[in-house]
């Protein structure tokens, strides 16, 4: 057979949330009545005015023919708009905006317009994990930057090989950080990724898809409020996260004129942009009240706290993040001994509730698991009383069906 994967793809292993999804049909189909609390695809409705624009754009015939390939000038300026509103960053939409369908596939796609065979990437690990597996699509070569639990899971740019930061083509960041959960202090990190650009040539490529779901007052930083910012970075958005929009696949990226162009110019080879009627629907999302965003917010920080306490109770202390929408944790004791695959497998099979191990975010998530708050408190009690029985089980040595 000639047509199978190439070997870029056969290095991959299967998606984790694909694997995930066939134990959980697995799970169902056994009769269990599964809890899922494993992707982080937002369960709260999309806003209404912004279903409503939709609705109206796609009665609009003119939305019916192909996009504009680099996106509706009026979404490009919505963009400029909410970033100038939001972060006091100043952009031209002309060149240094462009939507995306989703931050998912512009990250993928930037990763492949810019990377030549071999090229070096520094990524976060644990990390979301097109971070990492883009790279190796795109040929190139994951130079890996551990984020420590000692270090709050931020890198130790000190500790990265000098030839690796001469090396690099691109550097990638994620805060609020998907599966930790962790955030950053102030903008040192993001002054000091900058100044190493600098010096190396090196785009930072920062993802800030949760910058708007941040709890007890916390408001993420875009790598844009520090000037002089556009010589080496970009900055990938999404509307999935901060209006629920994950069904409808619309993102944007900001930023250096350069890699947007680079991105731009790949992405008409392959794809003819958002469909139009979308576009529309982001620009109400985007010139909307900011209540909704609070509102989804204070969700996830209810949500947060019923989780922290329902765990607390069965014994399992955890940290509390400060945004985004997952808890990262290390595995309870009584599952000393398992991988997390095999402790989250377990979940799954015996209680039907899905969580997701750290090891798919990369071999530095090993020993932690990640739990998504996309289910109401109640819920997210019922899971952890389902895990607590679990978890004394295994204390008890119970021979667990595999
Ligand atoms: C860090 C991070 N970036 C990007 C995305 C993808 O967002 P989008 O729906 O815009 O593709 C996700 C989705 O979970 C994520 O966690």
């Amino acid at each position: 057979m000639k047509f199978g994967m190439n070997k870029r793809l056969a290095a991959l292993p299967p998606y984790i949330f694909v694997h995930l999804g066939n134990l959980k049909r697995a799970a169902a189909a056994a009769g269990l009545k599964v809890i899922d609390l494993g992707q982080g695809s937002p369960d709260l409705p999309s806003p209404d005015y912004v279903i409503a624009a939709a609705q109206k754009s796609m009665t609009d015939v003119a939305t019916h023919g192909y996009p504009i390939a680099n996106g509706l000038p009026e979404y490009r300026k919505a963009v400029a708009a909410w970033y100038k509103r939001r972060f006091n960053a100043d952009f031209d939409p002309e060149t240094e905006v462009l939507p995306l369908i989703g931050s998912k596939e512009g990250l993928g796609h930037l990763l492949m317009a810019v990377l030549d065979p071999g090229d070096a990437v520094l990524v976060p690990s644990p990390c979301y994990p097109v971070h990492y597996n883009g790279v190796l699509i795109a040929g190139g070569l994951p130079k890996l930057m551990p984020l420590k639990e000692e270090n709050g899971f931020l890198p130790d740019f000190d500790a990265i090989p000098e030839a690796d930061l001469a090396a690099a083509k691109i550097m990638i960041l994620n805060y609020p950080n998907n599966p930790t959960g962790a955030t950053l202090p102030d903008l040192s990190l993001l002054k000091k990724a900058l100044a190493l650009a600098a010096k190396h040539g090196f785009l930072v490529v920062y993802d800030n898809a949760y910058s708007e779901i941040g709890f007890d007052g916390y408001k993420a930083p875009s790598i844009f409020e520090i000037p002089g910012a556009k010589s080496h970075a970009i900055e990938f958005h999404s509307t999935s996260k901060s209006y629920s929009m994950a069904g409808w696949r619309l993102g944007f990226a900001v930023g250096n004129a350069e890699a947007v162009k680079v991105l731009g110019k790949l992405k008409g080879f392959i794809d003819y942009g958002v469909p139009s009627f979308l576009q529309k629907a982001a620009i109400a999302a985007l010139e909307g009240t900011d209540d909704i965003v609070r509102k989804g917010a204070k969700t996830y920080q209810e949500r947060r706290d019923a989780l922290v306490a329902a765990l607390a109770e069965i014994g399992w202390k955890v940290t509390p993040p400060r945004a985004a929408m997952y808890l990262w944790t290390r595995l309870p004791r009584e599952a000393a001994g398992m991988t997390s695959t095999e402790f989250c497998e377990r979940l799954i099979r015996e209680e039907g509730v899905v969580v997701v191990p750290g090891s798919g975010f990369g071999p530095a998530g090993e020993g932690f698991v990640r739990f998504s708050l996309i289910q109401p408190p109640a819920v997210l009690r019922e899971a952890v009383a389902r895990i607590g029985k679990h978890l004394k089980s295994l204390s008890k040595g119970e021979k667990v069906a595999r």
